[in-house]
């Protein structure tokens, strides 16, 4: 019998994933299409509900993404949010208008009908509004479970077709009910039973890597991070050695990272693994370069060279694996306007277009925890399941201004104490990601007997949940003054430490 599934329509709201990630909490299979998925198709993939997603769009613009009426008429249960429930309205015949003040943030609804999607909720609920449009006179055969004091259609219905429509966003973490409607809608709606789990997401991949992949050859650049780790251990045991790993060594990995990570592999996993040291060809490329992005773009660039470079060496490869993740999905989709450019995440953005391999991205649609948790079920080493997020161009984004040698250093040794403490303390596992920074700026300090002219190196620990936001960790005095003690005494010129305090945003975790 196949999967009960949810099918998500995605209409480009930000929180769309959000959606997807709820009902997987809830051991229900969920994916994304686009929005204009044929209704010969959803009839053929038949899911147990449909979601319209948000959107940045207005029902009424000219160009606004507009889903077939006959899907409403398919006999599966849909939630429409925010525009999803807008568009529902406007495709049956209600009216949609535009706001005199764009509603935003945390509001207090009035739950009128408890008796399907809203069980439970309570009569008073706290949610998260995000819209400048609203439903403004309901389809025939709608009416309204919930309002607000500014919307007086927050949630609709239609009895008996199982159509309901939201305009508050339940799949974002402020609405404080939000999984008491998912699970209403998904268990008591749409019927599905709870029988996706992390298992099946790998049995899935490795049969369609298989399927995919057939009798060609997969490369795969294995950095020893969890996430590459985890897409080289699926895809060794969907095709085993039809996958030769390349580790390429820019001379920006942390401290002893190298001999680790290929002992790791080919002596517990027996996989094909060919460690090139190409650090003084990333070292030179990078010398005299200042600019972030040009750090990034050229890290990524090299690092596709050596790559292909090895690969041909090697033979024949049709498909390069990668450990792309959402967040870096979203952040490049973001980045794409020049308008809203952030930071090129090269694992994403800044393949050059001559490379000609076809992409295997097994994980693109998850989260990091969600990652850990199959690398977990996969039996990777703790130290690699729980090792902190590292960057694709490594320590390149840590330091500022030009990448020199010595700066390459000092970041490592002290990212690597840094590190080290929030061990001993019992905090490594408890934050997102901890390590140093060093820049051009230097200060003076009394090393020995004479006056230095050192470093100054900034501690940067923070916590998160999926790198989109973060807040910087309140860590005792003690601690920090332990990392500064040994990075002033243990790190070559290295004067003066300072400890980063800024969150995401308007920060971002890396400085470059
Ligand atoms: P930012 O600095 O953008 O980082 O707040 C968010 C998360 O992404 C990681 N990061 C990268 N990962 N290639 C990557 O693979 C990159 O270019 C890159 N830049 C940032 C960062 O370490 C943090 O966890």
């Amino acid at each position: 019998m196949a999967e009960d599934f949810i099918a998500i329509l995605d209409f480009g709201s930000q929180y769309t994933h959000l959606i997807a990630r709820r009902i997987r909490d809830l051991e229900v299979r969920s994916e994304l299409f686009p929005w204009n998925i044929s209704v010969k198709e959803l009839k053929l993939i038949k899911p147990k509900g449909i979601i319209l997603s948000g959107s940045p769009a207005s029902v009424y613009e000219k160009d606004a993404p507009v889903c077939n009426k006959d899907i409403f008429d398919l006999g599966i249960p849909i939630l429409g949010i925010c525009y999803g429930m807008q568009i529902m309205a406007y495709t049956l015949g209600g009216s949609v208008m535009m706001s005199k003040k764009r509603e935003y943030g945390k509001t207090e609804i009035t739950v009128d009908d408890e008796s399907d999607l809203l069980q439970g909720t309570g009569k008073r609920t706290i949610v998260w509004m995000s819209h400048g449009d609203y439903v403004a006179l309901l389809p025939e055969g709608f009416d309204v479970i919930a309002h607000s004091e500014n919307c007086s259609i927050a949630a609709m219905r239609k009895k008996g077709r199982n159509l309901f429509g939201l305009q508050f966003h339940p799949e974002v973490a402020h609405t404080k009910k939000g999984i008491e409607v998912f699970r209403n809608f998904v268990f008591n709606i749409c019927r599905c039973e709870p029988t996706w789990k992390m298992e099946s997401f790998i049995e899935n991949v490795i049969s369609e890597t298989k399927e995919k992949v057939k009798d060609e050859k997969v490369l795969c650049a294995l950095s020893g991070g969890v996430d590459s780790s985890t897409v080289a251990t699926l895809i060794h045991k969907a095709i085993g050695n039809s996958l030769t790993c390349i580790f390429v060594d820019h001379g920006l990995l942390r401290k002893d990272e190298p001999p680790q990570i290929v002992k790791t592999f080919r002596d517990n996993y027996n996989m094909k693994i060919i460690y090139v040291n190409a650090s003084d060809r990333f070292l030179c490329r990078l010398k005299g370069v200042v600019d972030p992005e040009e750090k990034r773009r050229i890290v990524g660039e090299e690092f596709i060279k050596v790559f292909t470079e090895e690969g041909k060496k090697l033979g024949n490869f049709q498909w390069l694996a990668q450990g792309t993740l959402y967040p870096d999905v979203i952040e490049s989709a973001k980045a794409g306007s020049p308008a809203s450019r952030i930071k090129t995440h090269h694992n994403v953005a800044g393949l050059p277009g001559w490379m000609s391999f076809k992409l295997l991205e097994p994980l693109r649609m998850l989260y990091k925890d969600e990652v850990r948790r199959v690398a977990s079920l996969l039996g990777l080493p703790e130290e690699i399941v729980r090792r902190h997020p590292f960057p694709g161009p490594g320590l390149s984004v840590r330091i500022m201004g030009e990448v020199t040698k010595e700066k390459v250093e000092v970041c490592r040794e002290a990212g690597h104490i840094v590190e080290d403490e929030l061990r001993k303390a019992g905090l490594y596992n408890e934050v997102w990601q901890a390590f140093a920074i060093v820049g051009d700026d230097k200060a003076v300090g009394v090393l020995g007997d004479k006056k230095r002219f050192g470093h100054v190196v900034t501690i940067r620990i923070v916590e998160s949940k999926d790198g989109m936001t973060a807040d910087w960790l309140r860590l005792p005095y003690e601690i920090l003054e332990g990392m500064s003690n040994r990075i002033t005494n243990e790190v070559p010129n290295v004067t003066w430490v300072t400890y980063a305090i800024s969150s995401k945003p308007p920060s971002t975790i890396e400085p470059c």
